[in-house]
């Protein structure tokens, strides 16, 4: 049975994205006229679109429409062949400021409370102050009773939890979420979305990639709809969902298969 986390604590003080950061000039991030091509493929072609600070905004659209490599982008992983990332007023993200959360999280062969304790220290958190961020993490995941637990014989919901968890270690301003919730069951996407709105709650911004519309319907304020390496409409998630304008996500929405 999967612990649903109700009632958790909102985000303590000191797991919110740090405020000397904020007059730092981070907003918005914009990707711009990014391309990247591959094996004489293009992959990006004209991808274009910025985020402001706060919420959560879904970025949808079929498999291979480069949803990935932009969250990839986002990070840091990898660069466009032209265009660029540009971060508000010109500055390089600090350390720790971005975190990427995949959909089939990588967990270290450790106990849970090992796997952050991981991630604080990567995160450069003074020793002294880690205990009391890891309980604050692991109280915020719902996994205090699971502490102790090899990381690696948890369920896909714990798993996710902790990855989310782990991703926060760093008090990231910017977290990017890939398909967090496609192979979880309803309770196990029900605890991973409340997880995601104490986040954002606390003053984090969230990029979702999401091929579930009613969870976009729920997180989102707005949603952008990637097509062949750029996106073909952006636009208040309710008003995208419930009756989209652009051909591709019309289809898409419809069920239909796109090519
Ligand atoms: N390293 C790579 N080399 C070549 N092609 C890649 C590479 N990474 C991704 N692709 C291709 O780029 C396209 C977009 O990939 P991706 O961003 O993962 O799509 P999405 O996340 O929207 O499903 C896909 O056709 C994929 O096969
Ligand atoms: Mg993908």
């Amino acid at each position: 049975m999967e612990e649903r986390p109700d009632d958790r604590p909102d985000l303590p003080p000191h797991l919110r994205p740090e405020a000397r950061e904020d007059g730092r000039g981070l907003w918005p991030v914009r990707i711009e006229d990014a391309t990247l091509s591959a094996g004489g493929r293009r992959l990006l072609d004209g991808l274009s679109f910025a985020l402001p600070a706060g919420g959560v905004t879904a970025l949808m659209g079929p498999n291979g429409a480069g949803k990935s490599l932009a969250l990839r982008m986002l990070a840091g992983l990898i660069r466009p062949d032209s265009g660029a990332v540009r971060w508000g007023a010109g500055e390089t993200p600090i350390k720790g400021a971005v975190a990427l959360v995949f959909q089939r999280p990588v967990l270290l062969r450790r106990s849970t409370a090992g796997n952050i304790d991981h991630a604080l220290a990567i995160a450069g958190v003074p020793r002294r102050e880690r205990a009391a961020r890891r309980a604050g993490l692991l109280a915020l995941a719902g996994l205090e009773r699971l502490a102790d637990r090899p990381a690696r014989a948890l369920s896909g919901g714990e798993a996710q939890r902790l990855a989310l968890a782990r991703a926060l270690a760093a008090r990231p301003r910017l977290l990017l979420l890939d398909e967090p919730t496609a192979s979880l069951d309803p309770a196990a996407v029900a605890a991973i979305e409340d997880l995601a709105r104490r986040i954002v709650a606390g003053g984090a911004t969230v990029l979702l990639v999401t091929h579930d519309a009613g969870q976009a319907r729920r997180l989102a304020d707005r949603a952008l709809f990637m097509h062949a390496g750029r996106i073909v409409e952006d636009a208040p998630a309710a008003r995208l969902l419930a009756a989209p304008r652009s051909p591709q996500a019309q289809a898409y929405l419809a069920g239909r298969l796109l090519v």
